[in-house]
């Protein structure tokens, strides 16, 4: 690592998180409703409003997911006693009561201090029902739409950031062919607009290594768009039937989860690679707005909830992640965990009043350091991490400069069992000691209960040297780490 040499701005909204109506993310992880026993303010849980706002949650991703092609924004204003309901079809066939609209959104984002990400609905949408939605936040004058807004009782605009023009279009979002969707992305886009055009627009990306949807996408839609997302989930095989558990699983599926994990830095590197021929100068952002890991549910809950535990590999594949997004900050402007709470690889879990926070959030408050510092490459060999016939890297690293001179190194030690040593050279380091943060567990399933919400927790690391220029540390076998060097 050399201090002289400084690369891209690791943006803030790599950060970022998703929340869709689906099974207990929204309807009871984060809304409860006015009259609930749950300690709420305005309906929105006071426990989950205070652990996202600690985190630094950048951006929140809204209303889903395959539910934002279903979703009619209309139907979630005004009175909620007057609110029709509808049925989530994608989502398990529940009924909807549509009582966390477009206002519940935008206060829960003004409360947690993060910059809305609205997902607008192509798939079975309208131009003017998307248009009427931007209208409907951010006019400022006299319109029907900024009308009906004051009548709902906001009076003054909100600030909408991001706009995402679909989602999925190819699967859930209307099962469009690449051509078909770009044209439609070039319709609805044009008129998503608010009146500084300075909505951030992002076109619906791939399915995982489809290429093809980035081409056409980038070869005929780049001038109309800001940002171009792309999903992967991580799972124990590429076969959507073998998901695995969250928390029963050997060394073997660990090893695949993280290799699975991993696999991230090729999708971004060969996504990148075609929008590197359109947009030499990196205008568009590559958006990652759905990522994470994708288990079987938990036993006992509805299949369609998609809640799962979250374990120390959890906390490893956000690690991963993070770093690998942290080192293509010239393109990944963006990416969204999913989801925030109760759903996939969650970073908190509630049953009723309970709340638990997850080995995964843990590494998003350990790694927001680096939110807004600059890159600082690194270079490394940690040597492999083996198992049977397949191999690894040991660790996964990134690091960052800030603006106050403070560096950050993040080190994930990928392996089961085996403690991996670092002995760095970091030119041009004229710190003075080094301190860390280090979150591991006893085992490779460990995770947090609800009636042992702290069992892995992040703890102070002692482990690391600095003399000079040379930095040495001895990172225990699965964990994710921390240092500063100042
Ligand atoms: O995050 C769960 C689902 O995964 C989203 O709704 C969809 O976009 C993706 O397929």
């Amino acid at each position: 690592m050399d201090l002289g040499v400084r690369k891209s701005t690791i943006d803030r909204h790599i950060y970022g998180h998703f929340a869709e109506h689906l099974g207990r993310c929204i309807y009871g992880g984060i809304w409860v409703g006015e009259d609930s026993p749950i300690p709420n303010t305005n309906g929105l849980r006071n426990d989950v409003v205070a652990a996202l706002r600690a985190m630094k949650i950048p951006n929140l991703r809204w209303p889903g997911g395959c539910f934002a092609d279903t979703y009619h924004w209309l139907d979630g204003v005004g009175p909620r006693e007057k609110r029709p309901s509808m049925v989530n079809t994608h989502w398990g066939g529940v009924t909807e009561n549509n009582h966390f609209g477009t206002h519940e959104f935008l206060e829960l984002c003004e409360r947690i201090g993060a910059e809305p990400y609205i997902c607008g609905n192509l798939g079975s949408g309208t131009v003017q029902e998307m248009k009427d939605w931007v209208d409907y936040i951010t006019f400022a004058g006299r319109s029907p739409m900024a009308d009906l807004r004051k009548a709902n009782g906001r009076e003054e605009p909100w600030s909408l950031t991001y706009f995402g023009v679909g989602n999925e279009n190819w699967g859930c979002g209307g099962s469009m062919t690449a051509e078909f969707y770009t044209d439609q992305y070039r319709r609805y886009a044009t008129y998503v607009r608010n009146a500084n055009r300075d909505i951030y627009k992002i076109a619906g990306g791939a399915n995982v290594a489809d290429y093809h949807w980035t081409e056409v996408l980038m070869r005929d839609a780049t001038r109309l768009m800001d940002g171009m997302s792309i999903h992967y989930y991580t799972r124990v095989a590429k076969d959507w039937n073998q998901k695995g558990s969250a928390t029963e699983f050997d060394e073997a599926e660990w090893f695949s989860v993280l290799e699975n994990a991993l696999y991230m830095d090729e999708l971004v590197t060969k996504h990148g690679a075609i929008m590197d021929r359109y947009d030499p100068e990196k205008r568009v952002g590559m958006v990652v707005d759905e990522w994470g890991t994708w288990f079987s549910v938990e036993p006992g809950t509805n299949p369609r909830f998609l809640y799962q535990q979250n374990s120390i590999r959890d906390a490893l594949v956000a690690g991963i992640h993070l770093n690998i997004f942290n080192n293509h900050s010239d393109r990944v402007r963006m990416a969204n965990l999913a989801q925030t709470v109760n759903v996939l690889q969650s970073v908190i879990l509630t049953e009723g009043e309970r709340m638990v926070l997850t080995p995964t959030y843990h590494v998003f408050d350990m790694f927001k350091v680096h939110q807004g510092a600059t890159l600082l490459p690194v270079l490394m060999d940690g040597g492999e991490y083996c198992l049977q016939d397949k191999s690894i890297p040991r660790i996964s690293a990134s690091a960052s400069v800030d603006a106050a001179g403070a560096v950050h190194l993040s080190l994930c030690n990928l392996s089961h069992d085996a403690p991996a040593e670092v002995d760095a050279l970091i030119r041009g380091c004229t710190a003075a000691r080094v301190t860390g943060t280090v979150l591991t567990a006893e085992t490779i399933q460990a995770h947090n209960t609800f009636d042992d919400p702290d069992h892995v927790r992040p703890v102070v690391f002692e482990g690391a040297r600095l003399d000079g220029e040379r930095l040495t540390a001895t990172l225990p076998p699965r964990s994710v780490t921390v240092l500063e060097l100042v």
